[in-house]
C-alpha cells in the first residue's frame, strides 16, 4: 500500500504580548527605521511566564486538531520542532502530549534550529509513508525571547515566539492512482492534482563547517539561563540565498516542476532581504509569496507553519495547490518540501 501525508488541519499560537520596534527597550539604542531598513520586522510577539513552548503549541495543536476534525485519541505521533525546549529533558512534545491527552501517541521533539519545521515535515511524512503512524501532530514552537542575548541589538530584535500546528493524515492511494500519479507529472489534469494532495517531497541538507556562524554560548545571561544566541549575520546572510535556492531547485527538479507552476512560496521568515533575494534569484512574482516577517519576526521553526496559518485562514492557500517552502538556519541547515495542500 502507498500512502501519502496530507494536510487535514491547522492551529496557531502569538503570545499575548506584542512588541513593536518602538516598544523596544531604550538601552538597545536601537530604531525602529534600522529594524525595518535592515530586516522588515516591525514588530515581535514574546511569550510571558505562563507561555512556555510547550503551552503555545498545545493550544497550536488543539487548534489544529478541532480544523481537522480529529481526536487527540487519535493521534499516533508528535513530532515537535523546536530549538526552545521547556527543558533539556525530557521531550517538549510529551509534555505537549500530556496538556492535549493524546494518549495513544508516541511524541519526541527535532532540533534543526530555523530549518527544523522542514526536517519534521520530513520525519512526519516518513512515517505516514511507512505505513508507522497515520495521524501526525507536526508541530513548529519556539520561544526564543528566552535564549536572545537582550543587551545584543544586533540579535535580539530579530526573534519572536509562536507556534503553529499542522495535523498530518494518512491517504492511502491505490494502484491505480499510484500509475495516474506517475502520468499525471507530464500530464496532469485538474481532478489529478486533487488527487494527489499531501507532501510532495522534502530535501535536508547541513554542513557542520557552519556550526559557529549561529550557536548558543552557555555564558551569556538570558531569561532562561541556559546561554545566548551567538550569531554571524553577515555569513549567514551571504549563505542562506544560495543554499536556500539549491534546496529550492532541487525540490523543484524532483516534482518535474518549474517556478510557473509554485502557486505559493512561503519562505523560512527570516528576514526580508533574505526573501527577497530568493524571490529575485527565481523571478517569483511577489504576490505568490507569503511574508509575515514584518509582524512576527523570526520565530525559527514556527516561521513556516505561522505563515502557512496566515495564508490558509486568510483565504489564499486553497486546496489542492501547489505550496513550496524553504528553510535555512544554524548548523548550518538548510531544507525544501513542496506541498499539495
Ligand atoms: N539597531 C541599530 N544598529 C544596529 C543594530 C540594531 N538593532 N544591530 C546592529 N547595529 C549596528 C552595528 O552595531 C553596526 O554598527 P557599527 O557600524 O557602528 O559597528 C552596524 O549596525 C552594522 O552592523 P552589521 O551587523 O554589520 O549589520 P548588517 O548590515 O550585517 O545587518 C543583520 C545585520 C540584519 C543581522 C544582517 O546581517 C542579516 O540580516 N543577517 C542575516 C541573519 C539572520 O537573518 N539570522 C537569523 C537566524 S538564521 C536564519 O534564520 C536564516
Amino acid at each position: 500500500m502507498t500512502f501519502r501525508s496530507c494536510v487535514a488541519g491547522i492551529g496557531h499560537y502569538l503570545p499575548k504580548n506584542c512588541v513593536k520596534n518602538t516598544d523596544l527597550p531604550a538601552h538597545l539604542n536601537t530604531s525602529d527605521e534600522w529594524i525595518r531598513d535592515r530586516t522588515g520586522i516591525t514588530q515581535r510577539y514574546t511569550a510571558n511566564d505562563e507561555e512556555t513552548t510547550a503551552y503555545m503549541a498545545a493550544n497550536a495543536a488543539k487548534q489544529a486538531l478541532a480544523k481537522a476534525g480529529v481526536s487527540a485519541a487519535e493521534v499516533d505521533a508528535i513530532v515537535l520542532a523546536t530549538t526552545t525546549p521547556d527543558n533539556g529533558f525530557p521531550a517538549t512534545a510529551t509534555r505537549v502530549q500530556a496538556l492535549i491527552g493524546a494518549s495513544n501517541a508516541f511524541a519526541f521533539d527535532v532540533q534543526a534550529v530555523c530549518s527544523g519545521f522542514v526536517y519534521a515535515l520530513s520525519v512526519a511524512d516518513n512515517f505516514i509513508k511507512a505505513g508507522q503512524a497515520k495521524t501526525v501532530l507536526l508541530i513548529g514552537a519556539e520561544s526564543m525571547s528566552r535564549i536572545v542575548d537582550w543587551n545584543d541589538r544586533g540579535t535580539c530584535v530579530l526573534f519572536g515566539d509562536g507556534a503553529a500546528a499542522l495535523v498530518l493524515r494518512a491517504t492511502e492511494l491505490d494502484k491505480e492512482l499510484s500509475s495516474g500519479i506517475q502520468s499525471a507529472n507530464t500530464n496532469s489534469t485538474k481532478l489529478r492534482d486533487a488527487d494527489k494532495r499531501g507532501v510532495l517531497s522534502t530535501h535536508l541538507y547541513s554542513d557542520g563547517c557552519g556550526y559557529d556562524l549561529l550557536y548558543i554560548d552557555h555564558t551569556i545571561e538570558t531569561p532562561n539561563k541556559r546561554g545566548g544566541v551567538i550569531m554571524n549575520g553577515r555569513e549567514i546572510f551571504k549563505s542562506a540565498v544560495k543554499k536556500i535556492g539549491e534546496a529550492v531547485e532541487k525540490a523543484l527538479a524532483a516534482n518535474k516542476l518549474t517556478v510557473a507552476d509554485i502557486d505559493w512560496f512561503v519562505p523560512h521568515q527570516a528576514n526580508e532581504r533574505i526573501i527577497t533575494g530568493v524571490i529575485d534569484h527565481f523571478h517569483l512574482p511577489t504576490e505568490k509569496v507569503v511574508i509575515t516577517v514584518d509582524k512576527h519576526a523570526n520565530t525559527s521553526a514556527a516561521s513556516i507553519p505561522l505563515a502557512l496559518y496566515e495564508a490558509v485562514t486568510d483565504g489564499r492557500i486553497k486546496q489542492g495547490q501547489l505550496v513550496l517552502i524553504e528553510a535555512m538556519g544554524g548548523g548550518l541547515t538548510w531544507a525544501s518540501a513542496i506541498i499539495r495542500w
